[in-house]
């Protein structure tokens, strides 16, 4: 591959939650800018160890036997004054001084945000989607979402073969904020009875309460309820559907477990594809672009561009879900 600009160095790091898959685009980060004889400096923490100058050379070894394992070997870490003009002109000053041209910056929209600063500052910057609630409006595939619902789909099927057992309701909190693709997915998935999402919650607890009765009538031995994190209060909301119906109710939270663990091979072959595109494109000279995957391809976008989109609800899945 042809480089336009004489790098240098350019920088990696991981930001905001972390990601089943992240290790596998450090190492593709590692792997391609070494092989075009660019050097590569590791930054610890995110914006903060960028800022406390937590940087390191990085050797094709230090991202050896890494491709299999969750979580980030960066770390990372929220950095909040990182909003701040005066410090994104710090962190690009200490670029300049550390020898960086450039950084993949791993993470999501807020993540992208601060990679947006330090392109003002001077400093050429790639964003990669990295967050297990797809909650990224560019892009149909983020990094470790993948894992995260094959995770959450297996412990939901354990959790429905005790609650079939003893005829009981279960509400299964999975994580999303904002956002309620895990438990969209999962619901379809684990073949949830009712799948509570933020976008859709109409806070109507009666429409469930009729639904289980509804169901225990037919002859139903159990009643799964998926909810996302966004809507939350599943321990109260399981004392409630109990009093209400009569029937056992139990809630398990899910929680971070579903943020860790080994990457799936999606995950493994799409951050690989992804931290190498990244580094070519940030080889070739460009800056402020996120890469994303839409119909079928990678491709990057111009930051602003990404982050002014909105991802659309997909309607059709939520309503023949209430069908299947
Ligand atoms: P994510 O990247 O997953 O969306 P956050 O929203 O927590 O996670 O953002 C991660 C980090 O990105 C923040 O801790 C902060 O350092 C940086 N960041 C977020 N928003 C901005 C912003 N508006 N300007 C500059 N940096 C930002
Ligand atoms: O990584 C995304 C996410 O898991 C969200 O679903 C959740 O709201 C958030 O991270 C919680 O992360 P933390 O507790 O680390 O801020």
């Amino acid at each position: 591959m042809e480089t336009k600009k004489e790098f240098n160095a350019i920088g990696v790091l991981t930001s905001g939650g972390d990601a089943p898959g992240m290790n596998a685009a450090i190492r593709a980060v590692v792997r391609e800018a070494l092989a075009n004889k660019v050097r590569v400096k590791g930054i610890m923490r995110g914006y903060k160890g960028l800022l406390n100058e937590e940087i390191f050379d990085m050797q094709s070894v230090d991202v050896a036997n890494i491709i299999q394992r969750g979580g980030t070997i960066l770390g990372t870490a929220r950095c909040l004054e990182f909003k701040e003009e005066e410090v994104q002109a710090k962190a690009a000053d200490i670029c300049r001084k550390q020898g960086i041209d450039g950084i993949v910056v791993i993470g999501g929209d807020g993540s992208y945000r601060g990679a947006q600063a330090l392109a003002r500052h001077g400093i050429n910057t790639i964003g990669l989607p990295g967050t297990i609630d797809l909650d990224i409006a560019c892009t149909e595939y983020t990094i470790g979402f993948d894992t995260a619902v094959n995770t959450a789909m297996d412990a939901i099927d354990k959790v429905k073969d005790t609650s079939s057992s003893h005829e009981r309701c279960s509400i299964i909190e999975v994580m999303g904020r904002h956002a309620g693709y895990i438990a969209l997915w999962c619901g379809i998935a684990n073949g949830a009875e009712d799948i509570l999402i933020p976008e859709k919650y109409d806070y109507s607890e009666q429409r469930i309460v009729d639904h289980i009765i509804e169901n225990r009538r037919k002859g139903k031995k159990h009643h799964l309820i998926i909810n996302a994190e966004g809507i939350g209060h599943s321990t109260s909301m399981a004392k409630r559907i109990e009093a209400a119906t009569g029937i056992e109710t139990r809630a398990t939270i899910l929680g971070y477990m579903q943020r860790g663990g080994a990457p799936t091979c999606k995950d493994r072959y799409y951050a690989s594809i992804m931290g190498a595109y990244a580094t070519d494109i940030l080889l070739q000279g460009k800056t402020n672009r996120v890469v994303c995957y839409r119909d079928g391809r990678f491709v990057d976008l111009d930051i602003e561009e990404a982050l002014q989109m909105t991802k659309g609800f997909p309607e059709y899945e939520y309503n023949i879900s209430k069908n299947l």
